[in-house]
């Protein structure tokens, strides 16, 4: 399916509130459920990333049913996981891949994980690496998936020192380690996004953060409910819309203020964007609230490689917005958007390059020679079946008052599946199935 947009020439006013954040919502599943019982998660996203894990956990001993307000879970506790070997599918989603990873091994059940061809491409060494050195016991072919998971003992707490920054990577060490013998020390060398740690703390689990440095230790754990708030990675391709749009105002309720994911709020107002921003919650250590913004006049910027992992999957949008900011935007330290569900390099460089925007780059950074214009042509963007690509360009609709199409639409499945729902207020739109 490939959608037509064209920008509404009117002046908006909305308030919006959006399905839970997809990063607290595999957690909510994997650590959530590491106890025995009963408990619900609320605004759990429908999002395809979200049902991988959901399918994945069922396979692996939960049961969940599926309410209006969201997902009603009951767990036998990681130790009464399956006794029998599960085949895994994680379909696109690179956190269920390797946060099951984590829980597999620290369970020492027989599994396999599997994905689809653009998950099958990407590298699990950094997951694999760390739990062999646990004692897990793995099979895989060049270190990519599907991966093969032995039933295993317990494992053994390591010291580990990350070599990539990823969040995805210290999870999994993490939640292996909550179930091994002894302690397990994971060192990060850039703060990465920290939810797992937040999760574990809210349920009571013994871990700890000093600085850089994080220890678990297998403890009780408590079953509770688990609020999610509204997904700060998709408010973001709304506000970008709003921010560029001629004369309209945008206020987002309820959603993840998360200090490791609010750096792209941050940066936009580094930017010149006209917005703000209020912490109204805790909720189970995670904190909540509104943002607020309106059309405005942007400015090229420098983004330092140490803010890249607080803003990895938001580096499409920001790039879209360098493209109509006044002056040049720099982003250093982006050599893992190779690794995501495209080569978000090349999608971000080609998709820019086609609609007339210089762009300079390399493994190591992105220069992007930005314009505060409006254009005037029919624009196909390609997503390279990359649910954060395609959902960036939609902002560009808001500069061309041509026709811009974004062909393979569906993949915005993966993370934001009502986004039209949101996009239809700023947009006429039309739908080629
Ligand atoms: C995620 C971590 C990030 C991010 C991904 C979600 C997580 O990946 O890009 O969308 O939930 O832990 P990396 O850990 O590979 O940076």
């Amino acid at each position: 399916m490939k959608i037509e947009l064209q920008r509404k020439n009117e002046a908006v006013k909305r308030t919006f509130r959006l399905p839970g954040d997809k990063s607290i919502a595999h957690r909510s599943l994997i650590i959530g459920a590491l106890g025995k019982g009963s408990y619900k998660i609320y605004n759990f996203p429908r999002s395809l990333d979200c049902l991988s894990t959901l399918h994945c956990m069922k396979n692996i001993g939960i049961e969940a049913e599926n309410n209006e307000d969201g997902i009603y879970v009951y767990s036998p506790g990681y130790e009464n996981f399956s006794k029998v070997s599960v085949s895994l599918n994680a379909n696109n989603s690179g956190t269920t891949a390797r946060l099951l990873s984590g829980l597999i091994c620290g369970c020492g059940i027989e599994a396999s994980i599997d994905g689809d061809d653009s998950l099958r491409k990407r590298p699990m060494d950094r997951v694999v690496v760390p739990l062999k050195a646990m004692g897990a016991s793995i099979e895989s072919s060049s270190n990519l998936l599907p991966l093969k998971f032995m039933a295993s003992e317990k494992l053994k707490g390591i010291k580990y020192k990350m070599p990539v920054d990823s969040a995805q990577v210290k999870s999994c060490v993490l939640i292996a380690g909550f179930m091994a013998e002894g302690e397990t020390i994971v060192i990060e060398n850039k703060s990465t996004r920290d939810h797992t740690e937040r999760m574990f703390k809210a349920l009571g689990a013994d871990i700890a953060v000093n600085e850089n440095s994080i220890t678990i230790k297998n403890s009780d754990i408590t079953v509770k409910d688990i609020y999610i708030p509204g997904d700060i990675s998709s408010a973001a391709f709304i506000l970008a819309c709003f921010l560029l749009s001629i004369d309209s105002e945008v206020r987002i309720e309820k959603v993840l203020l998360n200090e490791r994911r609010r750096k792209y709020l941050d940066i936009l107002k580094r930017m010149g964007a006209s917005l703000s921003y209020e912490i109204s919650k805790n909720i189970n250590g995670e904190l909540v609230g509104n943002i607020a913004a309106s059309s405005s006049r942007l400015n090229g910027v420098k983004i330092a490689a140490e803010e890249v992992p607080n803003i990895i999957d938001e580096i499409p949008m920001l790039s879209v917005l360098a493209a109509f900011s006044s002056g040049t935007t720099v982003i250093e330290g982006i050599k893992e958007l190779k690794y995501k569900e495209s080569n978000r390099i090349k999608a971000i460089a080609n998709n820019l390059n086609s609609i007339g925007i210089k762009v300079i780059y390399s493994d190591e950074s992105l220069e992007i020679i930005g314009k505060d214009c409006l254009v005037n042509k029919e624009v196909h963007i390609n997503p390279y079946s990359d649910h954060r690509i395609a959902l960036a360009f939609t902002a560009f609709a808001m500069r061309n008052e041509g026709i811009t199409v974004i062909d393979n639409w569906d993949c915005t499945n993966i993370s934001f599946p009502d986004s039209l729902k949101y996009f239809k207020e700023i947009f006429d739109i039309h739908i080629h199935q």
